[in-house]
């Protein structure tokens, strides 16, 4: 059975799509559940789009996890957030009977953090992420040896996210067994054109590789 209180835990959204593939859209600090919608469909048309709202407030803009200053995480709160997007997750893909195979993250800032955080300390829970601007959030991640794909993009000139900062999201994602492309763009951290470009490609590459 569904655990339906887990799925009440976010505000969410859940559109069908005529694929096996869903795409699970995390947002960026004062996003919502619609924010990355428009962009996702750019992604992948025909991808189901499962969608949640951060529940953690910073002055009325929802994150999914709390930080104490820009770049300053509260990892206490991360580990028990992220555990519990995990158990969310669990139920959605239960209630909207998601092919957990063929589902792919797609995060942006903190909601990349997010997929990324989720990926080092759940292994399994994610196998396969697009991550807009991530940045290392658990210092200590467990060395543990898992699978997946990830797609990090990253913008050079970023002040939000330095770049060394998402070269070594990436080394510790290989560490530990996930294959990783980081690609770094000619911009800051705003999405861009390209962002989605790459994304679409390499997700559609993705797919191939699956099948
Ligand atoms: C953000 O503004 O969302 C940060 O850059 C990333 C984060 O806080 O996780």
């Amino acid at each position: 059975m569904p655990d339906h209180a887990a799925l009440k835990l976010h505000t969410h959204v859940f559109h069908p799509g005529p694929s096996g593939r869903t795409l699970l859209l995390l947002h960026g600090t004062g996003g919502d559940e619609h924010d990355l919608v428009p962009l996702a469909r750019h992604v992948d048309a025909q991808a189901a789009i499962l969608s949640p709202r951060g529940n953690v407030l910073e002055r009325g803009a929802p994150r999914f996890f709390r930080r104490l200053a820009e770049g300053v995480f509260d990892l206490d709160d991360l580990r028990v957030r992220v555990l519990a997007l995990r158990d969310w997750l669990t139920a959605a893909i239960e209630h909207y009977a998601i092919d957990p195979a063929q589902l792919t993250a797609l995060g942006y800032s903190n909601g990349a953090n997010t997929a990324a955080a989720m990926m080092l300390l759940h292994p399994g829970a994610l196998r396969s992420a697009i991550l807009w601007r991530a940045m290392v959030t658990v210092e200590d991640a467990p060395p543990i040896n898992t699978s997946g794909r990830t797609l990090i993009v990253s913008g050079r000139t970023d002040p939000i996210l330095p770049l060394p900062n998402a070269q070594r999201l990436a080394s510790m994602l290989r560490e530990r067994g996930i294959d990783v492309r980081h690609e770094v763009l000619s911009a800051g951290h705003e999405l861009t054109r390209d962002d989605i470009d790459l994304a679409r490609d390499w997700l559609a590459r993705d797919w191939l590789g699956r099948a």
